[in-house]
This record gives structure tokens, sequence and C-alpha cells, in this order.
């Protein structure tokens, strides 16, 4: 989790470290339909957007058993589970399939959980702790089983996982000494307590850390996973095309989820109905909100809090490193996991540098995680890749994957908390389960409705909000005084009557494109992102392409165009 940070304003224009080669002049309007920003993450080195399976909008009404929203981990898992159950699915995906956080992710697998054990304990007791571990151990076990089965050659494979003190044994040794005590050893007391095998090795560093930062001594946690997360997904996306019980329609964006008719006391039934933006509708028994956050006002939304985070794929020789997941305890901690680059090498990819959306800085997070990486790995090579994208913490470590709170056919999966990939998997089964009636324990964890573990963490709930509110003030600011001032590429907030703040954008031809800055989700200002060349939200995240097309929730619409310019650029990225 992150602690509250301060608010800085966001003017600049950030390059990452290396960009894709064609991208000197910002990238074509169909890039916001294949991924959520303009860098690209390590994944397309071997599985380019080409690859990925296509579909057609939705021109007219239909129907189906469960209608299924977003094409990412938690959409395409579930769409899996429910046709090997023999029902009919329909998914749903405002863009490209497989363009959200899953293609912008750093592929762990784990069920050594980023919010740590003895954390998860304290708020949903030990029998809470072992319900995650079981859940996420089986999610992990369960790509594999699904890769084998489906043919898939996607990198999985099983290795360990190790936690590391973020202070040097050397200059900060009190504090390592400290952080071994009361975080590292406890949590592999606590994490094998509740079903992962875990141990505590004094001295222990990993093959290839031959630099001078020593972190020495590691919590090692058996059974953990790594995969490639889009060759996953594309192949088994490819295997949904050609079962009969399964449409996708991709480049329709859905605007409102509704239950009709009366079901009381198990008398009566009611169905479903989403709307889409382009005017169709799919009647359904049941509905999955796979959109990453829910497309809704507030309830889980408010229980959650919204980061940006940073990752780069580093090359590597292959046999340098061991292969592994490693951690450290920073609250913003940084991680590492290998994946294939070439005959020589791997890239090792290395992640953190968190932030709130919206609130900091996007400059200097990359060169931050390499100075990190190339201080502990002497023999790193060229960033090839350097990308960000989104977490959602909730405020009580569990991701929300069940029921929608009031709703009696429509189910959520949002909370990521860094364990998206196995929280999406296990939402597969769960749902389904769910659907189906069938009884299974991992419900009352994840329940969006749960209320115990959200009570005590009423402090957190209450400084988070208040965090929120500051952001409003936003609305008495002007982050450029002039449009004049603004580089080719960049955008900025232009609020000269501090009423009806502009989000404005000049394109690389010195075009200027207007929208207006309010969030469509509950009217907060946006800032510009620099580095991904999109309008955040820093109220619960919502984000905008520089067109002001929504790549990510709560917003369901983008942002208005105000002028002509406005309107053209976003009618070309909506044409893309
Ligand atoms: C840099 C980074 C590293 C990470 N590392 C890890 C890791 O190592 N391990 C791990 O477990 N997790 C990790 N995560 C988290 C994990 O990647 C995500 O939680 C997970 O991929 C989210 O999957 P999802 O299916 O819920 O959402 P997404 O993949 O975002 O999919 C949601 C889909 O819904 C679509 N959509 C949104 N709104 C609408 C609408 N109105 N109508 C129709 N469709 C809509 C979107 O376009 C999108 O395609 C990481 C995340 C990031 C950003
Ligand atoms: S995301 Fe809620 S106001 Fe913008």
């Amino acid at each position: 989790m992150q602690a509250l940070r301060r608010l800085t304003v966001l003017t600049s224009t950030i390059r990452p470290i290396k960009q894709r080669s064609r991208a000197m002049a910002t990238v074509a309007p169909s890039h916001f339909m294949a991924t959520s920003g303009e860098t690209e993450p390590v994944w397309v080195h071997t599985e380019p957007y080409s690859n990925r399976p296509k579909f057609s909008q939705l021109k007219q009404n239909t129907s189906a058993d469960v209608c299924v929203i977003g094409s990412g981990i938690a959409g395409i898992q579930s769409a899996f589970e429910l046709i090997k159950r023999g029902h009919t699915v329909v998914m749903l995906e405002a863009r490209d399939a497989i363009s959200g956080e899953s293609d912008r992710t750093s592929g762990h697998l784990a069920s050594a959980l980023d919010d740590r054990y003895i954390e998860i304990a304290k708020l949903h007791g030990e029998e809470g702790a072992k319900l995650a571990a079981d859940s996420h151990k089986w999610a992990s076990k369960h790509v594999g089983e699904v890769s084998k089965e489906l043919g898939i050659e996607c990198e999985y494979r099983q290795l360990p996982g190790y936690l590391v003190s973020m202070y040097d044994r050397q200059t900060q040794g009190k504090d390592h000494d400290k952080d071994v005590k009361d975080t590292i050893k406890p949590e592999a007391k606590e994490a094998t307590n509740s079903g992962v095998p875990s141990d505590f090795r004094e001295g222990y560093a990993i093959k290839g850390w031959d630099g001078k930062p020593d972190q020495r001594d590691a919590t090692v946690f058996a059974d953990q996973a790594t995969f490639h997360p889009t060759k996953y997904l594309v192949g088994v996306l490819k295997w949904l095309k050609e079962q009969p019980n399964f449409t996708c329609y991709t480049q329709t964006r859905v605007m409102d989820v509704k239950e009709k008719g009366i079901e009381l006391l198990g008398i009566g039934k009611k169905t479903v109905v989403v709307s889409t933006q382009g005017g169709s509708e799919v009647e359904c028994s049941d509905a999955i909100q796979a959109t990453c956050v829910p497309l809704q006002k507030l309830s889980v939304v408010a229980e959650m809090e919204y980061n940006r985070t940073y990752c780069i794929a580093i090359k590597v020789p292959k046999g340098y490193v061991e292969d592994c997941l490693l951690y450290d305890t920073a609250e913003d901690y940084k991680y590492i996991r290998l994946t294939h680059c070439d005959e020589q090498n791997d890239y090792m990819i290395v992640g953190g540098c968190d932030h709130k959306v919206g609130q900091e800085e996007t400059t200097g997070r990359f060169a931050e995680l390499e100075k990190w990486t190339r201080e502990r790995f002497t023999k790193a090579g060229s960033v090839d890749y350097a990308w960000s994208g989104q977490v959602f913490d909730p405020v009580d470590y569990m991701a929300f994957i069940g029921l929608n709170s009031g709703m009696k056919h429509t189910y959520i999966v949002t909370g990521d908390s860094g364990n998206g990939l196995t929280h999406g998997v296990l939402a597969g089964r769960l749902i389904a389960d769910e659907i189906e009636g069938l009884p299974n324990d991992w419900g009352k964890l994840y329940a969006p409705s749960r209320k115990a573990s959200l009570l005590k963490s009423a402090g957190s709930i209450l400084a988070h909000d208040v965090q929120i509110q500051t952001q409003y003030k936003r609305f008495l600011q002007s982050d450029i005084k002039d449009i004049e001032d603004l580089q080719p590429g960049t955008g900025g907030v232009l609020n000269p009557t501090l009423k009806a703040p502009l989000a404005v954008y000049k394109d690389d031809e010195g075009g200027v494109h207007k929208f207006s800055a309010l969030c469509p989700h509950l009217k907060g200002v946006v800032c510009w992102n620099g580095l991904e060349k999109s309008w955040d939200c820093p109220v619960h995240g919502s984000r905008f392409s520089k067109d002001g097309i929504c790549i990510t929730g709560p917003a369901k619409a983008g942002l208005s165009p105000v002028d002509e310019d406005g309107r053209a650029m976003q009618a070309e990225a909506i044409k893309a």
C-alpha cells in the first residue's frame, strides 16, 4: 500500500529511457485501442499486437447466459470457466482484445502475496490468510494446467520467490536487522502457517546479484510461478474463439448494466441488460464486470487506492541471474523476474516506483529502476523496454470478487493489489461457482459486500477519503498559463476562469485540440501524464488517451471535446 503523498502538478514531457524505434513522433490514434499507454510493454517483443485475435463490433441486440465485460485476464479466465461448464458467453470489449493492464503487467503468478501474510492475518484472521493462500496457489497452478491442456507455449514455469530487506547489511545494519526481525522472518512463519511453504535463509543472495548493495538474508517461498501473460491470454482467447458457445465483440463500449424484473425469496427471475455506447444491448442471466475497476460511482471504488507503477526490461546474459521472483520490503517495493529475449539473453523485468495516479511527476522512475538494477547486477545490458501501468489497492488488501453490492446477477472483479493476475484466474472459478450456486469457501474472503475487514481499515478509508477530497482543489489551479507554452506532442490543463478547466493537447504539427478537463466519473480535474500521453484523474484513477478516449474506468465515457479540432481528433481515434 502507498503512503499518502504530496500533490504535484504534471505538465512535463517525459520520454522513456529507450523509445520504440518508431516513436519519436506521437503514436497513431489506434495505439490506444491496442494498449493503455504510449510506451510498449516487453511482452510485444515476442507477441506483437498483430497476433491478437480479431473480432467485430456489436451492431445488433443479442443474448447469452452470461455477458463478460472486458477482455483482460479476469474476463478471459471467467469466459474459459463458463464455456467449459457449458454456458453461452458473450464478451464485450471497449477497445481491442487484451488492451488493458493484463497487457502491461510484469507476469508474477505468486501466492507470496504483495501485502504479506502478516498484514493479511491481522485484518482477515488466520482463516482469511489460509483462504487467500489456497486461492492464489490454485490460480498459480491452474495457469500451468490450462496452458498444458490447450498447448499454449507461454514460458510457464514454477520457481522460488524471495523477500529481501530494502536495507543494506553493511551501511544500514540496524535497519536491516530490524527488518529481518519484524518482517522477513515473521513473514516466513505466517506464510507457512497460511499454507505457502516458506523458510528464512540467513545470508542468502540470489545468483547474479554481484553488485555492491548487500541485502542478503531472505525468506524463500516455494512453488511460485511466472509466464508470458500475453502469450497465455492470446492462446486462451484463440481457443475460446473456436468454441460454438462463445462470441466476442470488440470496439464495443459498455455504458450501463441493469437488472430488470422481480426476484424475491426465490420466486421470479431478474434478467440483466447490458447496454453499449452504439445502442445495442445484450440480454443475459448474469453479467460479469471484468473491467479492472467497475463502471460505477462509488462503493468499492472508494475503498481502493489507485497507483501508477513502472517497469523496465533490461538485457542480461542467459544463466547469469537465478530464475526467480524477488521483492524487497520497501513500501513501493522493487521486484525482478526474467523473460526470454533471444538465444543469448533474457530480459530482466524490474518494477516498482509506484505513486498515486495523477498526483506525482512521472519523470525519473525508469532512471531509478535502471540505477537500482545496475548497482546490483553489474552485467546488465541495455534497457530495451520501459513502460508504466496501473494497480488498484483495496484498503483491506483483498480483491473484490463476487456479486456487486445490492445486485443479484451482476458480478465484479477488481482490486488487484499487485496480484491481479492470480486474482483474475481465481475470479473465473469463484464467479462460475457462484453463478451455478455451488459452494466456494473463497467467496466470503473476496465478497464485495464484506464489512468486518473494511471496518478494521476504517482509519485508512478515512485518510484515503480526505486525500481524495483534496484532489478537488485542482478546480482552483491552472497547470499551464498559455497554450503557446505547450511543446508539440504534449498537453496541459488550462483553467483561466477557474470554472471550466480545459484539457488542451498540442499535436506534433502544433494543432491545438481542446477537451473538457472534467472527468465524467465524478468531475475530478484530470492531469497530463507526459510519459503515457494520457489524461489521468487523481480522484479515482480514470484515464483517457490524449484524444480523450476512456482507457481506464471507473469512468465509462471519454472527455468531452469542446472545439472542432478536439471533436475531429476524438472521432479519428474512435474510428481507428
Ligand atoms: C506494471 C504492472 C505490473 C503488474 N505485475 C503483476 C504481477 O506480476 N502479478 C500479478 O498478479 N499482477 C500484476 N499486476 C496486476 C495485473 O496485471 C492486473 O491486476 C490484471 O492484469 C488486471 O486484469 P483485469 O482483467 O482485471 O483488467 P484488464 O486487463 O485491465 O482488462 C480490463 C478490460 O476491460 C476493458 N473495459 C474497460 N471498460 C470497459 C467498458 N466500459 N466496456 C467494455 N470493456 C471495457 C478494458 O479495455 C480492458 O481490456 C501488474 C500490473 C501492472 C500495471
Ligand atoms: S475517476 Fe472519479 S472523478 Fe475521476
